[in-house]
């Protein structure tokens, strides 16, 4: 069974075709970085305009590189929410004309959740019950999956998504977008030591907090730099050396996975899954694959990196379950949703 999906949630505009939920023939990714880049951030009336120029020569090109053509899609699968409402609606109504006037079944898929399919998109198929520590930009959650399309979230974050502190923190060292990518070049050179930063616990709970650590980080620098806690955010880049980007990078990384992943080994010890996976943007870091290899004592597979950013594959491959449970939703009824909630 093949299934288009198309994603469209935020910066990226994505499309792939998915053979049997576990089998990538195409994943084809238009990202806006250079868009957004003298900005500092996401614009989402720059990103939605991007979306709508994009988004149908994408879906060709997933086609084409996947060597079908329409007759052999059985099924269109689009991200419903979460995101920004504009960007969604792009990817949204593409996928339900494109459903509607080539009569192919339409399935919504949530684009938190879909992250852990990246999962499926490898040789190593997952177990169940299975693990998954899920961090992007929007979201930081454990979820505990039974089976393909039955979870229990198990935390998630109280504040800040783990993607966000690190977007964050860069910005605040002025560090270029995106944050996380940056972050994490400059934390290679850099001591993990150098900072000790404080870890929210919140008691027995799965839940996350980082806009703790991510003040603290902000005090951390204002005192660095010989000033007080008036010292507004915006001047301290230029007051700080790169060898103290470099070490405050390296320890605020270093502090947000032990974080994340002191969590996830909790959750193993108590329910005792077959498989751990990470997923989202986050999981393409490789100090925090690094710290998950360390701590769970599983032997861990992770998904190729262009699974764990924003594509249409994770898309497409969980659109193939939903075929399976006959989840199909009706084109002509659809809402997009920028808060869909897990
Ligand atoms: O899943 P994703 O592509 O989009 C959302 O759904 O949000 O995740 C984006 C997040 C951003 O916060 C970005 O800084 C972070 O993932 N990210 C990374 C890396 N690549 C993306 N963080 C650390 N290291 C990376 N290599
Ligand atoms: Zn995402």
């Amino acid at each position: 069974m093949k299934i288009l999906g198309i994603e469209t949630s935020c910066d990226e505009t994505a499309a792939a075709v998915v053979e049997d939920g576990r089998h990538a023939l195409s994943n084809v990714v238009a990202s806006q970085v250079d868009l957004h880049k003298q900005y500092g951030g996401v614009v989402p009336e720059v990103a939605a305009r991007s979306h709508i120029e994009v988004v149908l020569p994408v879906v060709h090109e997933a086609l084409e590189k996947a060597s079908v053509t329409w007759d052999q899609i059985d099924g269109i699968a689009v991200t419903q929410g979460p995101g920004l409402l504009g960007s969604l609606l792009i990817g949204n109504l593409t996928a339900r004309t494109l459903a509607l006037t080539l009569k192919k079944p339409l399935y919504a898929v949530n684009h938190v959740v879909a992250h852990t399919f990246a999962n499926f998109l490898i040789e190593s198929q997952p177990q169940f019950p299975m693990l998954s520590l899920s961090v992007s930009g929007k979201h930081s959650d454990i979820l505990l999956f039974h089976s393909p399309l039955e979870y229990t979230l198990l935390g998630q974050t109280r504040d800040d998504a783990g993607g966000e502190a690190l977007d964050k923190v860069a910005k605040m060292m002025g560090l270029p977008y995106p944050g996380g990518i940056s972050l994490s070049k400059a934390a290679i050179n850099g001591n993990e030591h150098a900072y000790e930063l404080p870890q929210a616990h919140l008691g027995d709970s799965y839940d996350f907090s980082f806009s703790g650590l991510k003040t603290a980080v902000l005090r951390t620098l204002q005192a660095e730099v010989g000033g007080d806690f008036r010292t507004p955010s915006t001047q301290i880049p230029g007051l700080l050396t790169q060898i103290q980007i470099n070490d405050m990078s390296a320890s605020f990384a270093r502090t947000l996975y032990e974080t994340l992943v002191s969590k996830l080994v909790r959750a193993y010890h108590e329910y005792h899954p077959k498989t751990v996976v990470i997923a989202g943007g986050v999981a393409a870091n490789q100090r925090f694959r690094d710290e998950v290899s360390r701590q769970v004592p599983l032997e861990m597979n992770y998904a190729p990196i262009p699974f764990c950013t924003d594509n249409g594959a994770m898309i497409g491959a969980m659109g193939y379950f939903l075929a399976q449970a006959g989840r199909t939703v009706e084109p002509l009824n659809l809402p997009a949703d920028p808060s869909l909630p897990v």
